[in-house]
């Protein structure tokens, strides 16, 4: 049977064949160790699963308004002006959508003409070239290396900037480097896009709240009337308040986009299922020492994760700063031949030793524009990852060198 055409150009994630594996694996009873997990590993805070048992009862089983209730979309103009520091934002400048996925969907829709340009640093979260691609946009992708943190020069992005160029994708905290832009960095970013009337920015700001040492959020929005202009921000529910489930996520953009953005939204998905639309309002306005528990656990994580990686001399990586994974390089490890004298040739080939030798399950780095590197997720135990990162460890020391 003939398939869309759009649908060619949607790579076949090799990342499947490794969670399919694992898996398997589980399947037959061994204990495998997974850190490719995307998501929190805590429940959703009790207070939030009770505020949508309370808002069935009241009858949240309907249609709502398109772009979502507008309680909710108060809520996050509020968290945003406050976070921010952007004074004039307003309900009229937000969507909630079913996911931050979503959100970045319909802004991609809204935005995008055949053949538009959307620079994207590498290492890239693995959906934003298919996004843009199923927006009939050209990815560009512009690689940043691990000297230098992973953060996007403006030298560089002006380089890759042409007549077609009309979007730039930041995502900060980043999945998959961890990295963190400050301030400085992203107003270089900024002035060079600002030499440019008709590129816009999409600021992913999903993992905002988890930043950890003394590093702080900044926004590349935050600069004042004309950035805010410039700028999609795209937030949500997923992993600050551990609520990936619930399919909740949000634009804030200026109006003329947000109506664009409605408008797609109301013929597409509709409403994000009111329920949800309950829970994320209470996780919005409700307690909020949840989320700093939650960040502090995965602050204790990641500085046990690094102290532990460290000691692997072969394993490169700079201390990721947000988010909850770790991008080590492992070019030092390719070359290097297995116990069964098999060659490890890539990224995917460690992977899979990883698996098979030490049951534990990483993501290669090559789908997120990171060839020669894996990424890791702490987003389990503490006990858990010390136990995967010892396996790792056992499992590097047996490589060998070839003709050794
Ligand atoms: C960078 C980034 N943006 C957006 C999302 C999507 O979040 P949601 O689950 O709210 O759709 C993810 C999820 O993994 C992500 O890593």
């Amino acid at each position: 049977m003939q398939v869309a055409h759009r649908i060619r150009f949607v790579p076949n994630s090799p990342t499947l064949a490794i969670t399919a594996r694992a898996k398997q694996m589980v399947a037959e009873g061994k204990d495998v160790i997974s850190l490719s997990i995307g998501e929190p590993d805590f429940g959703t805070p009790p207070h939030i699963i009770e505020a949508a048992k309370k808002a069935l009862d009241a009858g949240a089983t309907r249609y709502t308004a398109a772009a979502g209730i507008i309680e909710l979309r108060k809520a996050v103009a509020n968290q945003i002006r406050a976070d921010y520091g952007i004074d004039n934002i307003t309900a009229e400048h937000v969507i909630i959508s079913s996911g931050a996925k979503h959100s970045l969907y319909n802004a991609m829709m809204a935005l995008l003409n055949p053949g538009d340009e959307v620079i994207i640093p590498a290492p890239y979260w693995v959906s934003y070239p298919v996004i843009v691609t199923l927006a009939s946009g050209i990815p560009v992708f512009v690689p940043t290396t691990l000297e230098e943190r992973f953060i996007l020069t403006p030298e560089k992005l002006r380089a890759a900037i042409t007549r077609r160029t009309r979007l730039l994708i930041l995502n900060n905290p980043s999945n998959p480097t961890g990295s963190v832009y400050n301030k400085k960095e992203l107003k270089a970013l900024l002035e060079v896009v600002l030499d440019y009337p008709n590129i816009m920015v999409i600021a992913d700001d999903i993992y905002r709240k988890l930043i950890y040492g003394n590093g702080k959020f900044a926004s590349i929005a935050s600069f004042g009337e004309e950035a805010r202009k410039r700028c999609i921000i795209i937030d949500g529910v997923s992993k600050a308040y551990a609520m990936t489930g619930w399919r909740i996520g949000f634009s804030i953009a200026r109006r003329q986009i947000t109506k664009a953005m409605a408008h797609i939204q109301s013929h597409t998905t509709s409403n994000p299922a009111a329920v949800s639309q309950m829970a994320a309002l209470e996780a919005l306005t409700g307690d909020q020492n949840p989320v700093e528990e939650m960040r502090q656990e995965f602050s204790n994580r990641r500085n046990n994760v690094i102290r532990l990686l460290d000691k692997l001399d072969s394993m490169e990586m700079h201390q990721p700063r947000g988010a909850f994974y770790v991008l080590p390089r492992i070019s030092k490890l390719l070359g290097k031949i297995t116990p069964s004298g098999e060659l490890l040739r890539t990224d995917m080939d460690f992977a899979t030793y990883l698996l098979e030798r030490s049951h534990v399950a990483v993501v290669p780095g090559t789908p997120f524009g990171a060839p020669s590197h894996i990424r890791l997720s702490y987003a389990l135990s503490m006990e858990k990852l010390e136990q995967a990162i010892n396996r790792i460890t056992e499992a590097v020391l047996d490589l060998r060198d070839p003709g050794v």
